[in-house]
């Protein structure tokens, strides 16, 4: 390479004018007028417009009548300012052009699979399989570079605070977060297997044992899990621990790191403190633990009013201890037969028996269930603040579907009638979690945020009665509807932990094999501590305004967790397999 750059792609203004400079970058569009060819050279940094005067030039010149799009060169040239009718106030360097004296080739691109200036010239998987192109868009340079900039300022953030920044291992021992481990086979060790860990939960609790006080990393996380839109088998999380502290402090720094961030990053408040709903209000009132507080519709339980109601469906389910709640949406037009029949189906995917509603006309509630509700027609309207136009979505089934179906259907109507501002950053804290939950699946109740979460002390001796009543000293933080963290107090005692493990019906002997080095350490003059982990994901993910992680994630996976870029997960030679001890079974071929 010969022209070696002197000013990047996006710098040179009206003040260079003149100036004699070489730049490196990308050809992001060629135009062709006549003797004059256009090239707009693209760089991490801008776009700058280089003329080539073909009539003038030389041989070498001339090249630029074969160049392509994303072709790589070097240009060297003179600074000159556009004509004012032609100058581009949109671009930064919009005011200049390049005139081109020289041109170097450093390498020609073959033909590109989708524009690399225009997204939607390529279908998401093929643009997977070229990653390193998409990453060339402007919306992919822009979400990793917010992704950097968000991890620098919480680098700072924290080690301006007093803590410190530590790795823990990948190669461990399985901790449970609740989803399938990743696992790793041993070649020294035939039989046995390391799981990437799944969150650094006990080893950053052992730095807690080892006195280090506030502990603090950037760190990927790895699940075996179902995957989402809001969910990558591998992620990072902002990962913190502190000791001597109580919710409290670890909630009020969270906060602040976070208001910071925000500010820092693109300049928005969050409030000031950030509002806190206890778990059992937010399940009631938004039908889910991560209620998006960006519009209204809140729900409301309506059991003694249903009472009185003539509808059937509402008595039974009251007489089998259930409850009747709804919520009110406006736009009462919008909701069609074939509408409300299509949302019925979907809330029956929830468990629901069905979906029932009722409009409010100046005559009174009409259509849907409205004739049953005559005799308490006045204080329904009252209990949902409804007005002419309105509609109201009732659910009745027992509280575990009646209010999770309506958390959805809320969120579903919030989509459909575009109630979700854009710009809007909404955080606030969920407490007061049940400690454990039943799994029917397992006959046994199993930790809600995981088994190292200390349980409310007021509340403890409800374990061996009513285990499903006891609280945890846990906290998430939740914006815009998206979980983005959680944390907790941790058990520091061995009894503490062991209590828990028994309430969990994990036996001595398990807990000691899974766990034995945890329960060894507590023993050893373990401060009282707790923390939190954020998902650094999801996190930019909100940020950046995006709605998929994969907008974030430099190389991410599919919803099927492969990478469709280097193909992976692949099989592997015999000759790794023998190494490791490790025949594959017929099942799996
Ligand atoms: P938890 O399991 O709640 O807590 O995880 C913390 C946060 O990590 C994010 N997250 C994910 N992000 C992307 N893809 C995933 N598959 C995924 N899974 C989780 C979420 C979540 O809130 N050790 C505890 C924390 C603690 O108690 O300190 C833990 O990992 O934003």
């Amino acid at each position: 390479m010969k022209l070696k750059r002197t000013v990047n792609c996006g710098e040179l203004r009206k003040s260079n004018e003149g100036q004699t400079v070489v730049l490196n970058g990308w050809v992001n569009k060629r135009r062709d007028h006549g003797g004059l060819i256009f090239l707009d050279l693209r760089d991490r940094y801008g776009i700058t417009q280089i003329v080539f005067d073909t009539e003038t030039a030389d041989a070498a010149l001339l090249n630029a009548k074969k160049l392509g799009a994303e072709d790589v060169i070097a240009v060297k040239g003179t600074v000159r300012l556009r004509p004012e009718n032609s100058a581009n106030k949109e671009m930064v360097t919009g005011e200049i052009e390049i005139v081109a004296r020289e041109l170097e080739i450093l390498n020609a691109s073959l033909n590109i699979p989708f524009q690399v200036t225009d997204r939607s010239t390529g279908l998401e998987d093929l643009r997977l399989k070229y990653r390193f192109l998409d990453l060339r868009t402007k919306e992919l340079q822009r979400t990793i570079a917010i992704r950097h900039r968000t991890a620098q300022a919480v680098r700072k953030f924290y080690s301006a605070n007093g803590f410190y920044e530590i790795e823990t291992p990948f190669l461990t021992k399985s901790t449970p977060e609740g989803a399938r481990d990743f696992l790793v086979p041993s070649r020294l060790h035939h039989g046995t297997f390391y799981a990437l860990p799944q969150s650094p939960q006990t080893y950053k609790q052992l730095l807690m044992i080892s006195g280090f006080d506030k502990y603090f990393q950037i760190v990927r996380c790895f699940r075996d899990e179902d995957l989402r839109a809001d969910r990558q088998p591998e992620f990072s999380q902002i990962d913190v621990e502190m000791s001597f502290i109580d919710e409290e402090d670890i909630m009020n720094l969270t906060e602040t790191m976070l208001r910071q961030i925000f500010q820092e990053i693109i300049g928005v408040e969050l409030d000031n403190p950030f509002p806190r709903m206890q778990y059992d209000d937010a399940m009631r009132q938004f039908g889910s633990d991560k209620p998006d507080l960006r519009f209204g519709c809140p729900i409301q339980t309506i059991d003694e009013l249903a009472a009185k109601t003539a509808f059937a469906v509402f008595q039974s389910t009251l007489e089998k201890g259930g409850v009747v709640a709804g919520f009110c949406a406006q736009n009462a037009a919008f909701f069609t037969r074939k509408i409300t029949d299509q949302l019925t189906e979907k809330v029956k995917q929830w468990g629901a028996g069905g979906l029932a509603f009722a409009k409010l006309t100046e005559k009174g509630w009409e259509s849907g269930i409205a004739k049953f509700l005559s005799p308490v027609e006045k204080e329904l309207i009252h209990a949902f603040d409804a007005k002419i136009g309105d509609i109201v979505f009732f659910v009745s089934d027992v509280a575990k579907i009646t209010y999770p179906s309506l958390g959805f259907l809320r969120l579903e109507i919030a989509k459909m009638l575009n109630l979700i501002p854009a710009g809007v950053f909404k955080p606030l804290w969920v407490t007061r979690f049940p400690l454990l939950e039943w799994s029917d699946e397992e006959n046994r109740y199993v930790a809600m945020h995981h088994p190292f979460t200390s349980a409310d002390p007021d509340e403890c001796q409800f374990l061996w009665t009513e285990p499903g009543k006891v609280h945890a000293r846990a906290y998430d933080i939740v914006i815009n509807g998206s979980e983005i963290g959680g944390g907790s107090i941790r058990n520091h005692t061995v009894e503490m932990q062991e209590r828990m493990f028994e309430a969990l019906k994990i036996t001595p002997d398990e807990a000691r094999m899974k766990f034995g080095y945890l329960l060894d350490a507590l023993a050893y003059g373990a401060p009282p501590h707790g923390g939190i982990a954020l998902g650094f994901d999801r996190l930019v993910m909100i940020i950046a305004g995006a709605d998929n992680l994969r907008e974030v994630i430099a190389f991410p996976k599919t919803t099927s967790a492969s990478s469709l870029m280097d193909g992976s997960p692949t099989s592997v030679d015999e000759k790794q397999l023998i190494e490791l001890g490790i025949q594959l079974r017929k099942t799996n071929l």
